[in-house]
């Protein structure tokens, strides 16, 4: 991303194809299109992809709030952008992502006990190993691609230990759940998709075995606490656990990897920052929220509308996508003084990094808890620690992610 300050000219608004990373503008700097979109249009009719499209944060967060607009993309009105984002036919299984009240209040309170708060904070230490162990790994390098080594294993391990898959098959998981990076991406490739057919049969066997395990001898592992979340004599089905199962892989591993991605990528090109956050480590947290609003590692998240309604005075039709974008809540100046500038000690750092409402992340303490372990860690170790010149940095394409897909650095 580079620095500017995006002034609304006369050019046509951005729409369609333009919004996504597909179009290499958006993808090298969503920020200077988002800012022409917020100028022109901030609520924006998209007639290519049939979606509203939101970019000011105080749209998005009063729509987001509303619980009775929809998530399930069955409940879109033909062409409508969700079914663009989500693949719906006769073999479609909604994740708890995808579900509406009351099936999806039910999942979230079940799951939401198994993977609470106190599961999480307990991992902080075991992060800090998985973080030191992978960094050990790097002793004598001059030179790695920061994704590669750091970035993507850490979260896919931390998950994998939560979940109790026995170390001798993490090596099978990871291929498994790298695989799933493309669950969202409306325009995979024949081989993406076979990739991810493959992964997800895998998967299903895999945690089936696991829960059957549980069942007869239940230990301290999320998917034991997910055999054993009740409420009012609910419980959650073995097909619901694998489902869970493969959204927290889903929807955690590649968005935790942009947030370390970002958040290093966001460092080294203010080296001003980084040699305050090695001063001083205790900013972490703040650093990693200014993260979240600066460069998120989820580019929107999608709403349908059940009946007419209107936003801003544009009508939204039954069946419309919302589009709330959450790269554009971050950067709306009408809430952050100079959003372009990224600032680790910024006093109001308030994002929509996570969603909202009904279906506000639930894995947002764990992403934080590693991140702000993993980064003040990684500084620590290379003093020296640069970008590439030979090699910059790659951005992905696979919507809805926000991310580098490769970040080369120098650390001798
Ligand atoms: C920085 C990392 C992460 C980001 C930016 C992120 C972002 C999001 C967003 C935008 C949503 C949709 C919210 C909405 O539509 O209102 C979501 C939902 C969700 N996320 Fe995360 N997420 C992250 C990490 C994780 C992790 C680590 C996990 C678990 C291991 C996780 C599990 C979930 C689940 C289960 C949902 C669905 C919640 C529901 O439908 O009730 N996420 N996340």
């Amino acid at each position: 991303m580079t620095e500017q300050n995006a002034a609304p000219d006369a050019d046509p608004c951005p729409t369609g194809m333009q919004l996504t990373p597909f179009d290499p503008e958006f993808r090298e700097c969503p920020y200077a299109v988002l800012a022409k979109l917020r100028a022109a249009e901030p609520v924006h009719r998209d007639r290519q992809f049939d979606r509203v499209v939101l970019t000011r944060r105080a749209d998005i967060e009063a729509v987001l709030a509303d619980r009775s607009l929809a998530a399930d993309p069955r409940k879109s009105r033909p062409g409508s952008f969700v079914r663009m984002a989500q693949i719906v036919d006769e073999t479609y299984e909604p994740m708890m992502l995808n579900t509406d009240d009351p099936e999806h209040k039910r999942m979230r309170t079940l799951v939401a006990q198994a993977f609470n708060l106190r599961s999480v904070e307990a991992m902080r230490p075991r992060i800090a190993a998985v973080a030191g162990e992978l960094l050990d790994g790097l002793a004598g390098r001059d030179r790695f691609d920061l994704i590669e080594a750091f970035a993507g294993p850490l979260p896919t391990i931390v998950i994998a230990e939560m979940l109790g898959v026995d170390p001798a098959e993490q090596k099978d998981f990871k291929r498994w759940s790298d695989a799933l990076v493309n669950c969202l991406n409306p325009r995979r490739s024949p081989e993406q998709n076979a990739a991810l057919a493959w992964s997800r049969e895998n998967l299903g066997a895999f945690f089936r075995r696991i829960i059957a395990e549980r069942r007869a001898r239940r230990g301290s592992d999320l998917i034991s606490a997910l055999v054993a979340a009740e409420e009012g004599g609910e419980v959650l089905t073995e097909k619901e656990i694998v489902n869970t199962a493969n959204l927290l892989l889903a929807a955690g591993n590649v968005t935790t990897t942009d947030l370390l991605g970002n958040a290093a990528l966001a460092l080294l090109r203010h080296p001003e920052q980084m040699a305050r956050l090695r001063a001083r480590p205790d900013l972490a947290r703040n650093a990693i929220e200014e993260v979240l609003r600066y460069d998120p590692p989820v580019i929107s998240t999608l709403r349908i509308a059940p009946e007419e309604r209107s936003i801003g005075g544009v009508t939204v039709a039954p069946g419309q996508t919302i589009d709330f974008v959450i790269l554009g809540a971050g950067h709306d100046p009408e809430v952050h003084a100079d959003p372009e500038r990224f600032d680790i000690e910024r006093a109001d750092t308030t994002h929509s990094a996570f969603g909202g409402g009904a279906h506000y992340c639930l894995g947002a303490p764990l992403a934080r808890a590693e991140a702000q372990v993993a980064i003040p860690l990684l500084l620590a170790r290379f003093p020296r620690l640069r970008l590439d010149p030979d090699h910059p940095p790659t951005r992905k394409v696979a919507p809805p992610f926000n991310g580098p897909s490769t970040l080369p650095v120098r650390v001798d």
